[in-house]
């Protein structure tokens, strides 16, 4: 695909576990030509341990503190495309870096296509092993989407091509690409 106009700010991806960002991400910042950095990613290279082990060792607000030092970071180094974790967009200093610096898409997804997605890597998500998904999905969406809803762009991805959802957010990006097909 051949690069778009690029925004003039850092995309940062927001939504919930299982929402697609880093695979949107990646997608994205290929068409833009721009490179991607995942926060979770980077958080498991700064603590040299994986999440899970975070959470097990020193506990969630341990994770949390590191998670805003992290995005700050990634936030100041200007990345083309940063997916955040999806407890990061809560932070209200993350939420306001990220107002401040970026351009925030959320990616928004029904709860059937949450649980499915997060089944697929088991073991990977700690706040997902603490009962049923399902639940905790349930709950975290009526807590948090009245949060990501600050986001400046929503897009919603289902079950459908993940290709639709990076086009979509595309054509919400760079309207005027998307207009002339540029
Ligand atoms: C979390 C989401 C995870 C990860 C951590 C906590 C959350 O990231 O940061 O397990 O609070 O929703 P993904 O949204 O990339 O799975």
């Amino acid at each position: 695909m051949q690069a778009k106009r690029r925004p003039d700010r850092p995309v940062v991806l927001v939504g919930l576990m299982g929402a697609g960002k880093s695979t949107v991400g990646r997608r994205l910042a290929a068409a833009l030509g721009t490179d991607f950095v995942d926060a979770d990613e980077a958080i498991v290279t700064a603590a040299g341990m994986s999440i899970p082990e975070i959470f097990e060792r020193y506990g969630e607000p341990a994770f949390r503190d590191l998670e805003r030092r992290v995005v700050l970071r990634l936030l100041r180094e200007a990345h083309g495309v940063i997916a955040l974790g999806g407890g990061a967009f809560v932070d209200p200093e993350i939420r306001r870096a990220v107002r401040e610096r970026a351009v925030s898409v959320w990616l928004r997804a029904d709860l059937d296509t949450l649980v499915g997605r997060t089944a697929r890597k088991p073991g990977r998500r700690p706040l997902l092993m603490r009962g049923d998904p399902r639940e905790i999905l349930a709950e975290l969406m009526e807590r948090r989407y009245p949060v990501y809803a600050e986001a400046d762009i929503t897009v919603d991805t289902g079950p459908g091509p993940v290709d639709r959802v990076v086009e979509e957010v595309l054509s919400r990006l760079c309207p005027a690409d998307a207009e002339t097909g540029r």
